[in-house]
């Protein structure tokens, strides 16, 4: 029997992030730069690629995928790749993560293929503060995008807020309101040093506690429960008069590493670690040269074994990796 993908700390990794697509329609400053070449089409993984990759990881021990971009339904046809990676014997969910902007138009097909966890970007709910954040007109569309999601029949939908100082504080209130009234889960996400522009500073971060501290002023107190999931990035709230819950990423001020289980394909088929990790592992040119299924397999499980302990964010010693976050995939 195949052994599972535990590293030299004894973290077992089961959920695999694989971004489709590096372009997007948006260019959210804490992600991308406005100048930016993508990819040609030759260099991406193919659908076939991806699902044998998942196959593979599968047989590891691998039962959760989440799809990432860029923007990942910007790849053409996607819920096709979602309905050849839910029907993968081992594979328990597959969930999506996606600015919103064309979600309108592919929800229906996307729940067709058995798409059941969805995460939506929303970082604020003013319409120029978003053209400001994202550098694009979108916002109206967007939330159509969620409102059609609601309806189609996926599981809980959750709204990702990167909550950033002097930027988008004064949304904090109005997207928590705007998620409860709704039953969407808002998760805010503190600020990480992955834009392109080098301009991340600490002082920007919006910490779990000042954002609960601003919730509280607000009228809409929170209390810790248990984390749904140990190895999940977001700590857990519910608000206290009972409607609803919220969570919290915080990478930068409480970060998780010790109980991460991820690994990542990014989308011209390199195998990553971790967010943070400066070395990768090349998967889709020895598989275009004809590696067989137990070669890739020892390819994931030789780049589990190298994965340090957790990222430097805090330490004197950061050293950024050389990809900003719309090619990693988050
Ligand atoms: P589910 O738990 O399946 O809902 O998804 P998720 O929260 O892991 O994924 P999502 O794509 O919604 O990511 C939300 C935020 O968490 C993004 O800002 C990610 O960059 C961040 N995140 C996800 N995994 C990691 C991780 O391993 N390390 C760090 N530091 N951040 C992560
Ligand atoms: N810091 C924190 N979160 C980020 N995201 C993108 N860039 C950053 C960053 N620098 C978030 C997006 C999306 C998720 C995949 O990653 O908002 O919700
Ligand atoms: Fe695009 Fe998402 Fe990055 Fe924004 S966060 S630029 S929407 S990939």
């Amino acid at each position: 029997r195949a052994l599972p993908l535990i590293d030299s700390f004894g973290r077992r990794h089961n959920n695999l992030r694989i971004s489709v697509t590096d372009r997007c329609n948006f260019r959210c400053t804490y992600c991308m730069p406005e100048d930016v070449t993508f990819l040609p089409q030759q260099h991406l993984m193919s659908f076939e690629e991806i699902a044998r990759f998942a196959h593979i990881a599968a047989g590891r021990g691998v039962d959760k995928i989440r799809l990432t971009g860029g923007e990942p339904l910007l790849r053409r046809e996607l819920h096709k790749l979602v309905a050849m990676l839910t029907s993968i014997p081992g594979i328990k969910e597959v969930g999506l993560t996606t600015n919103g902007l064309l979600l309108g138009e592919h929800a229906s097909s996307l729940v067709e293929a058995g798409l059941r966890r969805l995460n939506v970007s929303l970082d604020t709910l003013d319409r120029d503060q978003f053209r400001r954040i994202a550098r694009r007109d979108g916002l109206e569309k967007v939330l159509d995008g969620i409102e059609r999601a609601r309806v189609v029949g996926f599981g809980p939908i959750k709204v990702n807020a990167v909550a950033m100082k002097g930027s988008n504080e004064d949304q904090v209130v109005p997207l928590a309101r705007y998620c409860r009234e709704r039953g969407l889960e808002l998760r805010f996400i503190e600020y990480m040093p992955l834009e392109a522009e080098e301009t991340w500073q600490r002082g920007q971060v919006l910490t779990a506690a000042q954002l609960r501290d601003m919730l509280a002023e607000a009228g809409m107190p929170t209390q810790p429960i248990p984390r749904s999931d140990p190895s999940a990035p977001a700590t857990d709230f519910e608000y206290t008069d009972g409607k609803g819950r919220l969570g919290i990423i915080a990478s930068v001020s409480e970060p998780f590493c010790q109980s991460c289980n991820r690994i990542r394909l990014t989308a011209e088929g390199k195998l990553r670690n971790c967010l943070f990790a400066l070395e990768e592992v090349d998967i889709k040119t020895p598989m275009r040269q004809g590696a067989s299924d137990a070669e890739i397999a020892s390819l994931i499980e030789g780049n589990v074994v190298d994965k340090w302990e957790g990222h430097q964010i805090n330490s004197a010693g950061y050293v950024r990796p050389p990809r900003t976050m719309h090619t990693i995939g988050g």
